[in-house]
């Protein structure tokens, strides 16, 4: 795996929408793996752009995505369905029936999340996973104390994930603490990660994910508090890449010594296995505004 730490967030999107799109490139029916949250903004803000001024194609793309809120109606300006289209899906040429976003309004969450797992194998498997991480250490919303086998699922939030994620609704009270994810299983098995971070606040689960021990809780005090489901990054298997990008700017990183703990070059550390790793580090706060969303169905309907 490789790391990278790039000056600017929007160095580390651009860098990020660059493998994406040599994938696309080679395999233009590549399966993507999508994120949502303020990281991966610059990325498809940058996808965007190379589709309507280069012509990067999208219509044999198929995604899927990590995530969604339990009890978001697709149309919710909160909901993953809604900043995915919103961000990405409605600039882009990617047939509607090839988008799949996990459901938060299923009647039927656990014949749901094995039909999504089912749906990934059948489109082949994915090819590129975009990640972020959360101040917890947690990627998708895999918290303390998932299993690194885990596989799709309704999953209780953490607290300090309600918290992060309160600042985008109006009360409190409205922020879901249920959510349907891909498992750490289901992410491993990804052809290629790509994992982007930024931010100060982020630094800590940088670190405790490129260097610290490969757990489902692993409480180092008060830094990070918990999960490490991040680290299982580690794990990703050699034929498949993994890359994870820090990019610094006045609001993000100073540097990468500023990730509590040394963040180390990619070849100098003998527990990452080959493939690479990307990390970035710089915050950007923007999220989605208006509508126009399609649900996908879900198999209970
Ligand atoms: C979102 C997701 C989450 C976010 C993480 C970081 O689909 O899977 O794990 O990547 O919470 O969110 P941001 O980028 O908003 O800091």
């Amino acid at each position: 795996m490789e790391v990278v730490v790039l000056p600017t967030y929007v160095e580390m999107s651009r860098a990020a929408a660059q493998i994406v799109a040599e994938v696309l490139n080679t395999k233009p029916n590549a399966v993507l793996g999508m994120a949502t949250g303020s990281t991966p903004l610059g990325l498809y803000q940058e996808l965007v752009r190379m589709h309507r001024e280069e012509g990067l194609d999208f219509t044999q793309v198929t995604t899927f995505n990590l995530d969604e809120y339990v009890g978001l109606r697709p149309n919710h300006p909160q909901s993953y369905h809604f900043f995915m289209h919103e961000n990405f899906f409605k600039h882009v040429n990617i047939p509607p029936g090839n988008i799949y976003i996990p459901s938060g309004t299923t009647s039927n969450y656990r014949s749901f999340c094995e039909w999504y797992e089912r749906r990934i194998k059948e489109c082949g498997g994915i090819d590129v996973q975009i990640l972020g991480i959360g101040s917890d250490g947690h990627i998708a919303f895999n918290e303390p104390g998932s299993s690194l086998s885990s596989r799709t699922r309704l999953k209780t939030l953490a607290q300090s994930t309600i918290e992060d994620n309160a600042r985008f609704f109006e009360r409190r009270d409205d922020v879901p603490i249920y959510a349907i994810t891909m498992g750490v299983g289901t992410i491993l098995e990804a052809r290629t990660l790509v994992l982007l971070a930024s931010g100060q606040n982020k630094a800590a689960a940088v670190a405790a994910m490129v260097e610290g021990p490969v757990t489902s809780m692993s409480p180092t005090g008060s830094v990070v508090p918990a999960s490490r489901s991040g680290a299982a990054a580690q794990l990703q298997p050699c034929q498949a890449a993994t890359k994870c990008s820090a990019a610094n700017t006045s609001t993000g990183l100073a540097d990468a010594s500023a990730v509590p703990g040394p963040l180390v070059p990619a070849d100098s550390s003998a527990q990452f296995t080959p493939g690479w790793k990307w990390i970035s580090a710089t915050r950007s706060m923007m999220r989605a505004s208006p509508p126009s969303v399609s649900s996908h169905p879900s198999p209970s309907r």
